[in-house]
C-alpha cells in the first residue's frame, strides 16, 4: 500500500506492509525514540502523536497514517529536553525506559488542556507505566514544569 504523511514535519511517501505495527515502521524510519514495551497498549511506552493526538504505535497499523502528520520525540527536541531536566531535577528518571512515552503525553496533555488539575494529569497520564518511581517525583516534576510554563506565559 502507498501512504503519503508528515513524519516530524516533513512530508514523506512510501510503499508499506499496512499491517505492520507503527512502532515497528517508525523505528525503521529511524525514530528510535518509538520504545517497544508491552506491545498490548497497556504500558504507554509507544506513544506518538497522530494529528496532534496521542496514539500507541504498538496497535496501531501503519496504514492508519496515511494523509496525517506523525510526531515523535525526535521532532520535539527541544520540548522534551525541557521536560526531561524537569524529570531528571526531581529524580524521576531512574532507568529512564518509561521516559520516551512519558514526555510524549506530557506534551500532548500540555496542547490539550491549558491548566489541568491534580486529577486531570493523573487521568490523562494513567496509561504510562513505570517501574521504578511509585509515580510520586513523576507528578512533583509535572507539577512544577506546569507552573513554570504558567508563570512563563503570564510574564
Ligand atoms: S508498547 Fe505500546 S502500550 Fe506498551
Ligand atoms: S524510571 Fe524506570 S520505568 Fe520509569
Amino acid at each position: 500500500m502507498k501512504i503519503s504523511y508528515t513524519l516530524n514535519g516533513r512530508a514523506r511517501t512510501d510503499e508499506v506492509d499496512p499491517a505492520r505495527p507503527l512502532t515497528e515502521y517508525l523505528r525503521a524510519q529511524g525514530c528510535l525514540s518509538v520504545k517497544r514495551g508491552c506491545e498490548t497498549s497497556n504500558c504507554g511506552l509507544c506513544t506518538v502523536l497522530v494529528d496532534g493526538r496521542p496514539v500507541l504505535s504498538c496497535t496501531t497499523l501503519t496504514a492508519r497514517i496515511n494523509g496525517k502528520s506523525v510526531l515523535t520525540l525526535e521532532g520535539l527536541e527541544d520540548r522534551a529536553a525541557e521536560i526531561g531536566g524537569y524529570l531528571a531535577a526531581q529524580g524521576a528518571e531512574q532507568c529512564g525506559f518509561c521516559s520516551p512515552g512519558l514526555i510524549m503525553n506530557i506534551i500532548a496533555m500540555t496542547d490539550e488542556l491549558t491548566d489541568p488539575t491534580e486529577d486531570e494529569i493523573r487521568e490523562y497520564l494513567a496509561g504510562n507505566l513505570c517501574r521504578c518511581t511509585g509515580y510520586v517525583s513523576q507528578l512533583r516534576a509535572i507539577r512544577q514544569y506546569l507552573a513554570d510554563r504558567k508563570e512563563a506565559e503570564q510574564a
